[in-house]
């Protein structure tokens, strides 16, 4: 069977320092993966080079292969907008759009990827909203400004405007690093919903997170400072929390690190 994302090979520089190297990693579709590690290692790095935002940093380049359904990312011809709209992003501070309405905000990578009908825009916003868990919140002030949320209510907002354009992979990097307790719960019931329909890989510092909502987990690791992060392990959720295979992995989960 075709896996969602095969990357093979990646190095990403930051002009001539390097990153992340040589990380190869599969994912299946309907599945949620954790990056875990510490500061530095290149989580970040690496997500973005899952939708080909790492080279929007000026000096940012990638040596390697990214498959998304066995097609290239980084082939000849291949438009990165297009590759942004299969791979939809949600960042670690929500950034909903601040002067646009909540309605707006959603409904603003639909129109720019053509035109709807109003009926038609109206209908995908409310599925979206519904989607992000969000929809009771907000439906009786849809036209008033996004900023105005909470913070939990405006990373789903984001979360919202996100699967609006129907990605296939969702990419979070700390998504829930802003939030109290219980916006974060709010949030990983929300993952748990999504991954029937998006594959979903998160970042996050929390360990408790990375065991609650991930299938499979990746840590991520650097010799010392300056040196390229590299990916020590990837497996099953409850094999790297119970028995991973490398020392360091143990180390790190436990909190013997450093
Ligand atoms: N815009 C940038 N320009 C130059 N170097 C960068 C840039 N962003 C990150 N780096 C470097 O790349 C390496 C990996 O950084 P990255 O942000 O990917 O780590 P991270 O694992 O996400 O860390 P954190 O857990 O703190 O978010 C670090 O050495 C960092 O200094
Ligand atoms: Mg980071």
């Amino acid at each position: 069977m075709a896996k969602r994302i095969d990357v093979s090979g990646l190095t990403a520089y930051y002009s001539a320092h390097k990153a992340i190297e040589d990380i190869s990693m599969t994912v299946e579709p309907r599945s949620v993966t954790a990056f875990i590690g510490p500061s530095g290692c290149g989580k970040s790095t690496f997500l973005r080079t899952l939708n080909r935002m790492h080279e929007v940093t000026p000096g940012g380049r990638v040596e390697g292969k990214v498959l998304l359904d066995d097609e290239d990312l980084y082939g000849h011809g291949i438009d990165p907008v297009s590759v942004r709209r299969e791979v939809g992003m949600v960042f670690q501070r929500p950034n909903p759009f601040p002067t646009m309405s909540i309605f707006d905000n959603v409904a603003a990578g639909l129109r720019l990827n053509g035109s709807y009908k109003k009926t038609e825009l109206q209908d995908v916003v409310e599925k979206s909203l519904k989607g992000a868990n969000l929809w009771n919140e907000v439906k009786d002030r849809l036209n008033k400004p996004g900023s105005g949320l909470s913070g939990g209510q405006q990373q789903r907002l984001c979360i919202a405007r996100a699967i609006a354009v129907e990605p296939n992979v969702l990419l979070m990097d700390e998504p829930c690093s802003a939030l109290d307790p219980i916006s974060t719960l709010a949030i990983e019931d929300l993952i748990g919903e999504l991954k029937e329909r998006f594959t979903i890989v998160i970042v996050t510092h929390n360990m408790q997170q990375a065991a609650r909502v991930s299938d499979r987990t990746a840590f991520f690791n650097l010799s010392a400072v300056g040196q390229p992060g590299k990916l020590i392990e990837i497996d099953d959720t409850e094999r790297i929390f119970s028995n991973p295979s490398v020392q360091a992995t143990e180390d790190y989960i436990s909190g013997r690190f450093g």
